[in-house]
């Protein structure tokens, strides 16, 4: 997996790997609505504290995204929209993407933490940052509630100090 920087073309490949309002808000939170459009994901690229990549797999096609928000004080950043084509979950993309994320982070960025938030019952994602290393901080309970569901979110945090590129 090569990681490339996202571009407005790859917005219409993403687009459709999200199929409704509850994938929306799980994948991105409240920060979008639905239906995802182009120019909502225009305007998140185009935000100057925002890194976004676009993952590109072996035979060449679009499998993930992934973006970093940067602080201002350059220490510490937020991964989010994490996202993995959904064709393509559960082969090692995701850890992949988001290894070359953190690589960049802080070996290139020089940042000492990375942070992000996501819903509790997220297990697949929850697993994954824990396999990278992030480790569950506060948890926020009831910060949603779809289809009379409450939903808690969990903020995660890795530093620098705990980063091990080899693992995930
Ligand atoms: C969360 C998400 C990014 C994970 O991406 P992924 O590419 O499936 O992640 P991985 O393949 O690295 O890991 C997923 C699972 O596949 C397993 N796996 C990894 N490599 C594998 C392989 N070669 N063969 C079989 N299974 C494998 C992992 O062990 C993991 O299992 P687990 O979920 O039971 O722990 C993806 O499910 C997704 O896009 N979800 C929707 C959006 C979302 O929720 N984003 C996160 C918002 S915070």
């Amino acid at each position: 997996m090569e990681l490339r920087a996202f571009t407005l073309a790859d917005a219409a490949v993403i687009r459709p790997w999200i199929s409704g309002p509850t994938e929306l808000l799980t994948w991105a939170g409240p920060g979008f609505t639905w239906p995802l459009d182009e120019p909502q994901l225009a305007a998140y690229a185009g935000e100057p504290a925002c890194r976004t990549w676009t993952g590109v797999g072996p035979d060449g096609r679009l499998v993930g995204h992934a973006s970093l928000r940067l602080d201002a004080d350059g220490v510490a950043a937020r991964l989010g929209r994490v996202l993995v084509a959904p064709g393509a979950r559960g082969q090692g993309y995701g850890a992949a993407l988001l290894t070359r994320v953190l690589t960049f982070a802080f070996a290139e960025l020089g940042l000492e933490r990375v942070e992000l938030g996501v819903f509790a019952h997220n297990g697949s994602a929850v697993r994954l940052y824990e396999r990278l290393g992030f480790r569950v901080g506060q948890v926020l309970p009831d910060v949603e509630r779809v289809d009379g569901q409450s939903w808690s979110a969990l903020q995660m945090s890795l530093a620098k100090a705990d980063w091990s590129p080899g693992v995930g």
